[in-house]
């Protein structure tokens, strides 16, 4: 009896060993510890035992059992273990590494410099307003003293869409547009998209500008250079060399050119200023009489300053960009640093 038991002990212990998954420590289980297992059909023999052999089997008997059920509890234990260490494995989640962040869309620089001008003229006591980028040779030219022959139209490369319509070349017809619709005073800015035939390092074929009126009683010159100089030194910081060009204009009299120094090369000459150390930004004037006439203003009564800015030449000055054409190529490299 004694030697069955040890081994059987061996035998199931010998099984243990060799078994891989929880279904066969549990089938070992049963096998060897079940109701019907190989230890109580042993156990059945104890009957043909002497008395003084019995407890001593018995005892034998337990301590058999008490072993399998611990080596098997502890086969369990580790066959669990292993899972869990291999559904950890599996299931691993890296909580250090970043997350993955959406791309957030920014504005487009000429958008922001756009903005940034509207706000100092708001803050001036300008207002908004707007006219149509396909727009008729009468706003664009006509109306501001530049009639069909007129050779100054030379100025500006045009594309015609017929003979009277035009892709506007510069946003000064909202000048004529506005004052059509209201009397004076008036004190607009006209932000927008202007057209002409025109290619380089400083020059697109469509470009923004923002135009500028301010017509009321007693305007004179140094208003102009005023407001201009407040919102150059606002933009540019107060340090900005600034100058001030006689220039000429069909819709002004008399009319200048504004040039910023070129931040590109510092004013020491360079492509982009073509080597003269600055950058034209605008053209202006004190409004012709002329073109009062054509809005049935008094130029008798009323005086008016009128500019023409261009957005992507002051872009470039303000963020020191070299080349215009950036703005257009809708790099996401270039566009997200603004
Ligand atoms: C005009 O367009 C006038 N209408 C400005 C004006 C308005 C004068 C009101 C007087 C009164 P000009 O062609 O110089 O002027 O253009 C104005 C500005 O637009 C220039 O100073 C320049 O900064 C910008 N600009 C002109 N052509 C281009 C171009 N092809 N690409 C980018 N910017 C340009
Ligand atoms: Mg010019």
């Amino acid at each position: 009896m004694k030697e069955k038991l040890e081994a059987m002990k061996a035998q199931a212990l010998a099984e243990l060993a060799t078994v891989g998954t929880e279904k066969e420590v549990q089938d070992l289980r049963v096998k060897y510890l079940g109701k019907k297992g190989e230890l109580t059909g042993l156990m059945k023999g104890m009957g043909s035992l002497s008395p003084e052999e019995r407890p001593l089997i018995g005892q034998l008997v337990n301590s058999v059992k008490d072993t399998l059920e611990e080596k098997v509890e502890a086969a369990l234990a580790a066959m669990r273990d292993s899972d869990k260490q291999e559904r950890l494995r599996i299931e691993r989640l890296d909580i250090s590494l970043p997350g993955r962040r959406k791309a957030i869309g920014t504005l487009h620089p000429l958008t922001i410099v756009i903005q940034e001008i509207s706000e100092i003229f708001s803050s001036l006591g300008f207002q908004t307003a707007e006219g149509p980028e396909i727009e008729l040779d009468y706003y664009n030219f006509e109306a501001l003293n530049l009639p069909k022959d007129h050779p100054a139209r030379d100025m500006q490369d045009t594309f015609y869409v017929s003979e009277n319509v035009l892709l506007r070349t510069h946003t000064s017809p909202v000048q004529i547009r506005t004052m059509l619709k209201h009397a004076p005073p008036v004190r607009i800015i006209a932000p927008g998209k202007v057209y002409r035939r025109d290619s380089d390092v400083t020059h697109s074929p469509m470009f923004h500008q923002i135009e500028g009126l301010m017509v009321d009683k007693n305007i004179n010159f140094g208003d102009l250079k005023g407001i201009l100089t407040i919102f150059i030194n606002q933009y540019f910081g107060s340090g900005t060399s600034v100058r001030f060009r006689p220039s000429f204009f069909p819709f002004t009299e008399p009319s200048a050119e504004v040039d910023i120094a070129c931040v590109i090369c510092k004013g020491k000459g360079c492509r982009v200023c073509k080597n003269t150390g600055w950058l034209e930004i605008l053209g202006s004037g004190m409004v012709d009489p002329e073109v009062f006439r054509h809005v049935k203003y008094d130029s008798e009564s009323v005086t008016g300053f009128a500019f023409g800015m261009g957005i992507e030449r002051i872009a470039m000055l303000k963020y020191g960009i070299n080349d215009l054409r950036l703005f257009y190529e809708n790099d996401l490299r270039f566009l997200s640093q603004f």
